[in-house]
């Protein structure tokens, strides 16, 4: 048991709930936080907890700084101060630009990008005071290649590239490492309402030839979030079958 605790936001469903048992597999104490299902996310700690680990769940708004600080405070008292965050909550909002609303725009950004900004202030300096951290953000490939009706939730992807690397110069002296992850099509309730013709359209952009599990980005998230990556700071690993070569 490694003894170190992880926050996976949005870790009750989808990839989240991958990575947060991946990472209790490694040893990792787990806080995953959810938005409504409280009984899912309690489902979820006990499934993490047969790892042998502590894990716990919190309601969190990760848009909403008082939320945010004050997550993180209950996870200090129940858990310990947060070694490893996973930057996974995200929300779409698709539509053309003609047809996006302003309300469209903002939450988006809200959730995936100003979401990220709260929690990585409210846990950077209890990182800082240990002098080491890692902090792995789940971006997109389309905040690479960018993406016809997806103009916010590309940007907001897009905007969590420039925010890790900035943080990843901002926080390495203090030993903080912070690293994008760029998955393609992940299996999970998001891509699942993808209409049928939009998936086959978007297979016959993947080399490989088929949509991921979420396993896939947990294993690459706990290579990032152990040692053996100490020397990666700053990139955006992609995970997408080939589909942005
Ligand atoms: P999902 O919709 O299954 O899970 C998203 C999670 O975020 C949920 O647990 C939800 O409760 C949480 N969440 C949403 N708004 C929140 C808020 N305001 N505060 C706290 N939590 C909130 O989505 P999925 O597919 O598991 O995606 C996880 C991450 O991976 C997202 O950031 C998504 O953009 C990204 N991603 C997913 C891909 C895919 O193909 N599924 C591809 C590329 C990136």
């Amino acid at each position: 048991m490694n003894g170190k605790v992880a926050l996976v936001t949005g870790g009750s469903r989808g990839i989240g709930r991958n990575i947060a048992k991946v990472l209790a597999g490694e040893g990792y104490n787990v806080a995953i936080t959810y938005n409504s299902n409280e009984e899912l996310a309690k489902e979820v700690v006990k499934e993490l907890e047969h790892s042998g680990v502590k894990a716990a769940c919190f309601k969190a708004n990760i848009s909403i700084k008082d939320q945010v600080d004050n997550l993180i405070r209950e996870i200090e008292k129940e858990l310990g101060s947060v070694c490893v965050l996973v930057n996974n909550a995200g929300i779409t909002k698709d539509n053309l630009l003609i047809r996006m609303s302003e309300d469209d725009w903002d939450s988006v950004m809200d959730v995936n990008l100003k979401g990220a900004f709260l929690t990585t202030k409210a846990v950077a300096r209890g990182m800082m005071k240990k002098r080491y951290g890692k902090i792995i953000n789940i971006s997109s490939v389309v905040g690479v290649m960018g993406n016809a009706g997806q103009g916010n939730y590309s940007a907001s992807k897009a905007g969590l590239i420039g925010f890790t690397k900035s943080m990843a110069r901002e926080l390495a002296s203090r030993g903080i490492r912070v690293n994008a992850v760029a998955p393609g099509f992940i299996r999970t309730d998001m891509t699942d309402s993808l209409k049928e013709e939009v998936k086959e359209a978007m297979l016959l952009n993947i080399p490989l030839g088929y949509f991921a599990e979420s396993e896939e980005v947990s294993n690459l998230v706990a290579f990032l979030a152990s040692e053996k990556s100490d020397y990666i700071t700053g990139q955006v690993i992609q995970i997408d079958g080939g589909m942005n070569i």
